[in-house]
């Protein structure tokens, strides 16, 4: 069986799928999801995301309500521009695509506040389109796997996973598969003392197999 299976496979049995964004799903729900969890922890997230869907249940409210009331309900989840952000698609999304959030990739990366792996989690998780995604936890799992060496993060190296990242998709379950590395991420392989004995991929990692080490992390602090 090849990671992506085993990926899968393990998803299946181990990945979280009771999540209150992962229940009565539509692209606005999973979209404001995928924004807290940029760059919040999923239990953090929960309780603002039932708050914030039971006062927004559509974009148009957004886009009818004052960005002064949406930072409101985004009090205490902190970076802030994340909710300037929902409201100034919203409004677009209003009066461009009469309300309903976009499914065509081009569209969506040129919302505010969505970039590359944003667009690609908000599409694949929702309509399991065929895009990838690669956020920190992607990035690590990545670079154990395929021993991946540089000096310094950079541009090319973001090519070069960007690359791998799209030839292990499967074909078919490219949503699954997303939130399945996301969790593999934040469960098994964390940055520090990953839990590689228990890890469906460790077979093949060259961290695990070949002790290959290379220090990295989003803000370069590891
Ligand atoms: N971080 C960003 N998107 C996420 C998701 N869908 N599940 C868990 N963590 C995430």
């Amino acid at each position: 069986m090849n990671v992506s299976q085993e990926i899968l496979n393990w998803f299946h049995i181990f990945g979280r799928k009771n999540l209150p964004w992962q229940k009565n799903k539509t692209i606005y729900s999973v979209w404001i999801s995928e924004i807290m969890l940029q760059q919040t922890q999923v239990k953090t997230v929960i309780p603002y995301f039932i708050k914030f869907l039971k006062k927004y249940p559509t974009i148009n409210s957004i886009s009818l309500s004052s960005e002064n009331a949406v930072l409101h309900k985004w009090s205490g989840l902190g970076y802030y521009k994340r909710a300037k952000n929902i409201y100034k698609a919203a409004k677009i999304i209003s009066s461009k695509y009469n309300g309903q959030f976009p499914d065509v990739f081009n569209h969506v990366i040129k919302l505010p506040g969505i970039g590359k792996t944003t667009a690609g989690a908000i599409l694949s998780i929702s309509y399991n389109y065929f895009f990838p995604i690669l956020d920190s936890n992607v990035k690590r799992i990545l670079i154990r796997l395929y021993g991946i060496k540089f000096n310094k993060y950079n541009k090319k190296i973001d090519n070069v996973l960007w690359k791998k990242i799209q030839s292990i998709l499967p074909l078919h379950n490219a949503g699954k598969f997303n939130q399945a590395l996301m969790d593999l991420g934040s469960l098994i392989c964390y940055p520090k003392s990953p839990k590689c004995n228990i890890c469906p991929i460790n077979y093949a990692c060259m961290f695990f197999q070949k002790n290959f080490f290379q220090k990295y992390s989003v803000r370069n602090k590891i």
